[in-house]
Parts: structure tokens; sequence; C-alpha cells
């Protein structure tokens, strides 16, 4: 019984290790569902042009750009005012509705968007 077990073992090991390469993989590699996609998040963007423009430059007062920001802190906002933690009441109702590949999606395009700063040109005293 041990020494078939002993025997066993060198045989046994090979699809442990092939299932620990797999899992290994499976970590590493990000889930498809979830690899940021520009051309879809700008599609998607049509639902926040009123008030952010496609171009992510806000076209309402109250709204901020989007254009530039940075993919994390785009993905951190929408996730928040989804779960609650951000409220606003325009946000709140739009974050309700997009998955987390939506706003993968919607970060990869706002994000992806080249913006240049002109701070003005103040008289020296
Ligand atoms: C009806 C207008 C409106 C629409 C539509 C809208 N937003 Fe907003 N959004 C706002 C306003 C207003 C704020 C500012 C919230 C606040 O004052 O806290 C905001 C804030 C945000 C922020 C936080 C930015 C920051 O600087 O903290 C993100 C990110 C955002 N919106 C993304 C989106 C996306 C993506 C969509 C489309 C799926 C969208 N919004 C649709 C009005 C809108």
């Amino acid at each position: 019984m041990t020494a078939r077990l002993l025997r066993g073992a060198g045989g046994a090991a090979a699809p442990v290790r092939a299932a620990a390469a797999l899992l290994a993989l499976a970590l590493a590699a990000p889930a498809p569902a979830s690899a940021a996609d520009p051309a879809a998040g700008r599609e998607k963007a049509r639902k926040c042009k009123v008030c952010h423009g496609i171009d992510g430059i806000a076209r309402i007062p109250i709204a901020p750009h989007l254009a530039g920001e940075s993919a994390i802190y785009l993905e951190t906002q929408l996730k928040a005012f989804r779960s609650g933690k951000r409220e606003h009441e325009m946000m709140s109702v739009v974050a309700r509705g997009l998955s987390d590949e939506d706003i993968a999606d919607l970060a990869a395009w706002y994000s992806a968007i080249r913006i240049e700063a002109h701070p003005p040109d103040l008289a020296q005293k």
C-alpha cells in the first residue's frame, strides 16, 4: 500500500504542477471581460456627453472635465458613486447602471485624451 502510494507520487505530481501553472496564469492574465477598451469607452461615453463632453471637456459648469484624468482615479470615483460611498444626485444615478467593464472602458477612453494646460501669465508685481 505504502509502496504503491510512493510509486504513484511521481505520476500524481505532474497534474498538480500543471494545475498550479494554470492557476498562476489565470491570476496573472487579466480576465478578457475586464480588459479596458477605449473604443468601446468612446461609444459608452455617449451617456456622459451632455455633461462631460465626448472629449471629456465639461459642457455644464457643475461637471468636472474628465479628459486626461488618470484611469485609476476615474475608476475609483465611478465605483464610489456606484457603491454610494460618494454621492451626487446625477452621478449616483448614472453610475448605478455601469458594470465593471463599462467603468474600465470609460476610464480607458477619458484617460487616453491628451490635454494641455496653459496657465495665465500673471503680471509680476
Ligand atoms: C447629467 C449630467 C451628468 C452625466 C450624464 C454624467 N455626469 Fe459625471 N458628473 C456630473 C457632475 C455634476 C459631477 C460632479 C459631482 C460632484 O460634484 O460631486 C460628475 C462627476 C463625475 C466624475 C468624478 C470626477 C471627479 O473629478 O471627481 C466622474 C469620473 C464622472 N462624473 C464620470 C461620468 C461618466 C463616465 C458618465 C457617463 C457614463 C457621466 N459621468 C455622466 C454630471 C454628469
